[in-house]
């Protein structure tokens, strides 16, 4: 995808952030959705104790997976080990908890502040190989935006 999009959404985003006082991660997850076509779904889960709770999200299907224990699939190993988890083909990795037939490639990068998990952002994508170099360090500047904006700090 083309650069200028990434420039755009980041300088779209911290407006978003600056403005939206009633939901903004809700608009923030609306708006990745929205303009990268290759985001199939979005979410944001919150970590309260040891387990990821859903919180914000947008695509065509609900998810089964409204909570996940800390070391379960892809979205609680990357609340274990603080890193982001990049899946070029989810088929491939045994640890995937399935939620969409039309899932190909998975992007989980968690929001932490101070080295503490406060929860992160899942991205599904409908084709393998998704995520490449420009949509991770997008997506890990957008956490770092939105940490301000999550309650459990
Ligand atoms: N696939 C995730 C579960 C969440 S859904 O993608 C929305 C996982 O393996 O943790």
């Amino acid at each position: 995808m083309d650069q200028i999009i990434y420039h755009n959404a980041e300088r779209d985003i911290a407006q978003i952030l600056k403005n939206e006082k009633k939901n903004p991660l809700q608009q923030v997850v609306d708006y990745l959705y929205n303009t990268f076509s290759h985001y199939s779904w979005v979410g944001i889960y919150i970590l309260k104790g040891k387990i990821l709770y859903l919180g914000p999200w947008n695509g065509v299907q609900a998810t089964e997976h409204t909570k996940i224990p800390i070391g379960k699939g892809i979205c609680g190993a990357a609340a274990k080990t603080g890193k982001t988890e990049v899946i070029a083909d989810v088929k491939g990795d045994d640890r995937y908890l399935a939620c969409f037939l039309s899932t190909k490639a998975e992007i989980v990068i968690p929001i932490k502040y101070n080295n503490k998990i406060l929860g992160e952002l899942d991205i599904d994508s409908d084709t393998k190989n998704s995520f490449k170099d420009q949509d991770i360090l997008f997506l890990e500047k957008i956490t770092d935006m939105l940490i301000p904006h999550i309650s459990n700090l």
